[in-house]
């Protein structure tokens, strides 16, 4: 059987790498062109090792990106650069499948918005779909389960490593202002913020902070609610909310990102209860190059792409 096309924009990022490793080892998948401007002309196995071949970088604009006939496209561009190819994309290829990192087209409801654990039953065969943010990803996965039994807006403190913010030089991954450092930045109306409150139809604070750390993100959140609890109930109202779900782990302990680093599953766990029973937190942690980005894109592209949602993700 034919091995599906992928390209992918945006290659040079932190992201686009990460996919690049995870097509590498695809059983159906084959990365037919990867764009970046910076690196263009260079082999992609001098950037990204784990990727042998011959296959070198090129630059591409939307027009150049829309003309190559792949099945499916990766944009992997900073938010606002993304919906220029994808327009190209769509007039002059409709049938490509297009998956979009950035947050261009998260609150756009003709896109399928793809965090799989909670929308894989909306997932009718769209072939434009939006990926969640990573932090927006772990908030949502810690929030799902307690939607309709929260009786005041949930609070989220959140700590993300520094590739979170890209390679674009900023205060938030300069490593000499992060050093021995917590840096907080957007406490109100974070785009993360607005998308959980967006998707998750209630509204949600967070408090974002960035890390010395590379990469990994661990969300405290603080939860006010209707009914009484106890922590063994929270618990297993988690672990019944995700059973079957490989990319979802739910233990009784507060989950470290250290130990979600480099990997594709998301961990929630850390259940306290409050006496009074109405106060709960949760803590999430999860890869925001990984789940937040490149494993839950390849989750996406699978199910479009008409295979199984995990085949090339190495999950144990
Ligand atoms: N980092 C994360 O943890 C994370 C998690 C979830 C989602 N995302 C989203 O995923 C996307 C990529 O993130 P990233 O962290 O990989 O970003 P990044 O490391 O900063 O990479 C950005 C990529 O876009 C390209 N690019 C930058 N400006 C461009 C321009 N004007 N025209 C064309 N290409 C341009 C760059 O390549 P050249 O400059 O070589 O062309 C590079 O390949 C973003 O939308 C981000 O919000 C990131």
């Amino acid at each position: 059987m034919r091995r599906k096309s992928v390209g992918i924009v945006g290659a040079r990022g932190y992201v686009g790498a990460e996919l690049i490793r995870l097509l590498a080892r695809h059983p159906r998948l084959e990365l037919a062109f990867v764009a970046s401007r910076e690196l263009a002309g260079r082999r992609v196995a001098e950037h990204v090792a784990e990727f042998p071949g011959a296959l070198a970088y090129e630059a591409l604009d939307a027009e150049a990106v829309a003309a190559r006939a792949v099945d499916a496209l990766v944009l992997a561009l900073p938010n606002g650069l993304a919906a220029p190819v994808a327009d190209a994309v769509m007039r002059q290829n409709p049938q490509c499948i297009i998956v979009d990192l950035s947050a261009d087209f998260r609150f756009d409801e003709r896109w399928y918005y793809g965090l799989p654990e909670l929308t894989r039953a909306r997932y009718a065969g769209q072939r434009r779909i939006s990926n969640p943010g990573c932090y927006a990803t772990a908030m949502q996965l810690a929030l799902a389960p307690l939607r309709d039994a929260l009786a005041a807006p949930p609070v989220c403190f959140g700590v993300s490593g520094h590739s979170g913010a890209g390679t674009t030089p900023s205060d938030r991954n300069d490593p000499v202002k992060l050093r021995d450092n917590l840096l907080p930045y957007a406490l109100v109306g974070h785009l993360h913020e607005r998308e959980v409150t967006h998707r998750l139809g209630r509204p949600v604070e967070f408090l974002p902070h960035v890390a010395p750390h590379f990469r990994g993100l661990s969300v405290t959140v603080n939860l006010r609610l209707t009914e009484p609890t106890d922590a063994a109930a929270l618990g297993e109202r988690y672990r019944a909310f995700y059973a079957g779900e490989p990319l979802v782990r739910v233990r009784d302990e507060a989950p470290w990102l250290s130990r979600v680093a480099g990997r594709h599953h998301a961990e929630i766990g850390g259940f306290a209860v409050a006496a009074d029973g109405r106060r709960a937190v949760v803590v999430a942690v999860l890869d925001n190059l990984l789940k937040g980005a490149a494993t839950q894109a390849l989750q996406n592209l699978n199910r479009a792409l008409g295979g199984d949602e995990w085949e090339g993700i190495a999950h144990d």
